[in-house]
């Protein structure tokens, strides 16, 4: 596909005027920025923290933390002393090596940040967990990566299934009153002693840093790895897409438990020596206007349910802030509707800006970048260094506005790089071993936007969250009344979509609401509220292949009220 140049200037790379008379971008020239162009080796944690704290930026807020009363603000120089503390208490109480996994499970707090650019300083691989997540979904993910050790608090290390977990050897605890017992260490007793130097562990850009466990619409999760060489990518598209310049304040309102909690939540704008803010706690309308006035948030990046949830909340509780810092405002996740954006430049007098990407690919890929103008519907071209198109199934290119597969060339510096354990799966998202295919369906208009069309597989996004159907149908299997399961994304005007399951129950059972109620508690329980169906709805049976998978297809027509297209293969 072809794009137009874009310029670069050295040291300059803002995408605010199309100049196509400059040369084009090429990413070799972006990797000049860090370290490797000098000495061959490289770590993201010192680009995103120590490099900045050895410059003219060493007094500037690069986080600001609020939840409730507790406020905090750390400069460049004060996350160099803390990550390098949180280096050394992990070093110093634990076997972790260079490559050993270490999986991060709280809630978003300044600790969390210490901890996870500190994994990193030691070469260890950082999974992060989302902190709803309960014991079935931290099993998978801690048993498939045979993580060492596990940060977390003392309210959530209960649902760490230790015994069935041999891998594991450490756990820190990041609380009140902790006893230092066997496995457990008390995080917050060592920081106060330990050294505030460390030698940073100089890796290959090839090396991998972090492991976000995704789902898709078959089997368990699946750890997609990411490297070093994704910082190019992450500081390119904080530098075109999200704007982001030294006056900025930046919002990123994703928990690091999900990608964009890390590319745009950490090191996006960290390695950009960008001021960030972190926001804890859960949504709402008030609190997060509030947080807009007081730190004067100039650049915000959100996702449509969010949006939405604002938007049904009227004028009202807008009328209590002054949002006018606001210059840029970003959003990812999930479509987002035309009349979210029209409501945006009422709202903010801004405009919303739509990008798209995914876990696999580690960073922006398809966003209204820079002064690209923006055509309501679609999600925007993809950013200068990216090649989009879209293929029929064979991986035949296919020409302006017909609908087919999103893939991308293969080769961008933020692609994943393996999915754990699981070579086969890997090399099965690549046709003819050139294009990355999306799992997304979409369209290119003759101008080069893409039209977001819809999930090929079942993967469902739920509030901008991805749930794979398989994940829940077996949690759901595995409650005693339930014989057969499966589970669809039912389209919803504020959510996206919603998770609805179809359940058949063994003999004996009643259909009753306080059952739905009894089993809806035991897959939130099990796995996640954000993963617990929402409805659900008794079946006598199931529509199945004759192989005896369940059709969701046909489950997602009865659904929809549409005809439930080839039924050959089905069981009659
Ligand atoms: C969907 C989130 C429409 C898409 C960063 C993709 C979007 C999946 C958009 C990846 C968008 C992401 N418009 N759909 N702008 N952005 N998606 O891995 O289906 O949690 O495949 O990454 O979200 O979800 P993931």
């Amino acid at each position: 596909m072809e794009f137009k140049t874009l310029p670069v200037v050295q040291g300059d790379y803002q995408l605010r005027d199309y100049d196509e008379t400059v040369a084009a971008f090429s990413w070799a020239d972006a990797e000049k920025q860090f370290s490797w162009h000098e000495s061959g080796k490289v770590n993201i944690a010192h680009e995103a923290v120590d490099r900045h704290a050895e410059s003219y930026r060493k007094n500037k807020v690069a986080l600001y933390y609020k939840d409730g009363n507790r406020k905090e603000a750390y400069t460049y120089y004060q996350m160099k002393r803390m990550t390098n503390k949180s280096a050394n208490v992990l070093r110093n109480h634990s076997t972790l090596e260079r490559g050993d996994r270490l999986f991060i499970f709280m809630p978003r707090s300044p600790e969390l940040y210490f901890s996870l650019i500190g994994t990193l300083k030691l070469g260890v691989i950082v999974g992060p967990l989302f902190e709803a997540f309960m014991e079935g979904a931290i099993f998978d993910r801690l048993s498939d990566s045979e993580a060492k050790a596990i940060i977390t608090t003392p309210e959530l290390v209960d649902r760490i299934p230790v015994d069935k977990l041999p891998h594991l050897k450490t756990i820190f605890l990041i609380g009140e009153n902790i006893v230092e017992d066997g496995m457990i260490v008390d995080f917050n007793k060592h920081m106060k002693n330990a050294s505030h130097s460390f030698q940073v562990e100089w890796m290959d850009k090839e090396d991998p840093t972090l492991l976000h466990y995704t789902s898709g619409s078959t089997g368990k999760p699946k750890g997609v790895l990411h490297v070093q060489e994704a910082m190019v990518q992450q500081l390119q598209t904080t530098r075109w897409v999200l704007d982001l310049n030294d006056e900025d304040i930046f919002w990123c309102t994703a928990d690091p438990g999900w990608v964009t909690g890390t590319a745009y939540g950490i090191f996006g704008p960290m390695l950009a020596g960008g001021t960030m803010l972190v926001v804890g706690g859960r949504f709402s309308t008030e609190g997060w206007y509030e947080a807009i006035e007081e730190y004067g948030v100039t650049v915000w990046y959100s996702a449509p349910t969010a949006f939405r949830m604002l938007m049904g909340a009227g004028e009202g509780p807008m009328k209590n802030n002054d949002l006018s810092s606001l210059r840029h405002i970003l959003s990812v996740g999930e479509p987002l509707n035309p009349e979210v954006i029209r409501w945006g430049m009422d709202a903010f007098k801004q405009r919303i800006h739509d990008t798209w990407w995914m876990t696999e690919t580690g960073a922006q890929t398809i966003c209204n970048f820079g002064c690209l103008p923006i055509k309501p519907g679609s999600m925007g071209k993809p950013v200068p260094g990216i090649e989009a198109v879209i293929v029929d199934d064979q991986g035949n290119i296919l020409p302006p506005n017909q609908m087919g597969n999103l893939a991308i060339k293969k080769g961008w510096p933020a692609m994943m790089r393996q999915i754990w354990n699981n070579p086969e799966k890997y090399d099965s998202y690549f046709v003819n071993g050139e294009w990355y295919v999306s799992g997304d369906s979409a369209y290119m208009d003759e101008d080069g936007y893409f039209f977001f069309q819809g999930r090929v597989d079942d993967v469902i996004m739920t509030s901008g969250e991805r749930v794979g159907p398989f994940e829940v149908e077996s949690k759901l299997l595995e409650h005693p009344a339930v014989v057969e399961a499966g589970v669809i994304g039912k389209p919803d005007p504020v959510r996206g979509e919603i998770i609805k399951a179809f359940v058949a129950l063994h003999e004996g059972y009643e259909p009753t609401d306080e059952l739905k109620e009894e089993i809806r508690q035991f897959v939130k329980k099990g796995l996640a509220a954000h993963s617990a169906p929402r409805e659900i709805e008794f079946k006598d049976s199931l529509p199945k292949t004759r192989s005896g998978k369940i059709m969701r297809r046909v489950l997602k027509a009865w659904e929809l009220d549409l005809p439930a297209g080839d039924l050959s293969t089905m069981e009659v």
